[in-house]
């Protein structure tokens, strides 16, 4: 009942048109006819333009990394909800580790974002974990726990089904080291529970969860077959064409 969502995280690695057109150009022949899984790039935002150009006519859609709550105003440096719409985005990141640690965003803040996102009608990817001392200090589900109340504060059950939660363990992040098939499953297993408590079964059953922490094509199949891993974002492994095909093609064989 829910297709998998595939989405890759440039971060700050391809912004340049060239960038984007070198890696399209193979990307797009390579996932040609894979239609049951929601194949989505976050781009920098001087990406977006030609990456939502030459996906035009294919599935593929295009993701921001980040955007403001505010619709207009002075933000020196911020980008806004409306200018990602009318250009054509429509998937946006919020709450990525990165932003949070190194440049200090709160779940209110996040929250702000999120409720505005899904005002102006973006689909957001919101990412949640632990750090390694919490993991290791056993307090994992605890900040699981917290985030999602904070971050998904007042969400209504329409807005929290048209949200994908990425459950990113932040000492997975970059790290080559991945969570274990069964390490991630207990926390997207948890994540459904809270949700149910807080909306119904339903709702639970319906939102998509990824898991995000260097997946490579070498483990994604053994995540993707987990029951609630709804497929995953891509950092690292989202640069290359090769490598991303190869995740996809692991997230489409779990349905088939
Ligand atoms: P990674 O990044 O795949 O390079 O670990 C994932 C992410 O930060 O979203």
């Amino acid at each position: 009942m829910r297709s998998p969502i595939i989405a890759g995280n440039w971060k700050m690695n391809r912004g340049t048109p060239d960038e984007v057109k070198e890696m399209l150009k193979k990307f797009i022949p390579q996932v040609k006819g894979i239609d049951l899984v929601d194949i989505v790039i976050c781009a920098p935002f001087t990406a977006l333009q030609t990456l939502i150009e030459i996906t035009k006519k294919t599935g593929i859609k295009a993701g921001a990394q980040n955007m403001y709550f505010e619709e207009k105003g002075a933000f020196t440096g911020e980008i806004s909800p409306n200018f990602l719409k009318d250009f054509g985005v429509e998937y946006v990141i919020l709450g990525h580790s990165e932003r949070r640690d190194i440049f200090k965003e709160s779940d209110e803040l996040i929250n702000k974002k999120l409720k505005k996102a899904l005002y102006m009608d973006l689909k957001p990817i919101v990412c949640i974990g632990e750090h390694l001392n919490e993991r290791e200090s056993g307090k994992t589900k605890g900040v699981i726990e917290y985030q999602m109340n904070e971050t998904f504060k007042d969400l209504n059950i329409e807005e929290m089904k048209k949200t994908v939660i990425a459950y990113e363990p932040i000492w997975a992040i970059g790290t080559g080291k991945t969570a274990t098939p069964e390490q991630a499953e207990e926390i997207h297993v948890f994540i459904r529970d809270l949700l149910s408590q807080k909306y119904d079964k339903e709702t639970a059953d319906s939102v998509r969860i990824q898991y995000g922490g260097s997946i490579k094509p070498s483990n994604a199949k053994d995540l993707f077959n987990k029951e609630n891993i709804d497929g995953g974002l891509v950092g690292g492994a989202s640069l290359q064409a090769d490598s991303l095909t190869q995740i996809i093609k692991a997230a489409e064989n779990t349905i088939k």
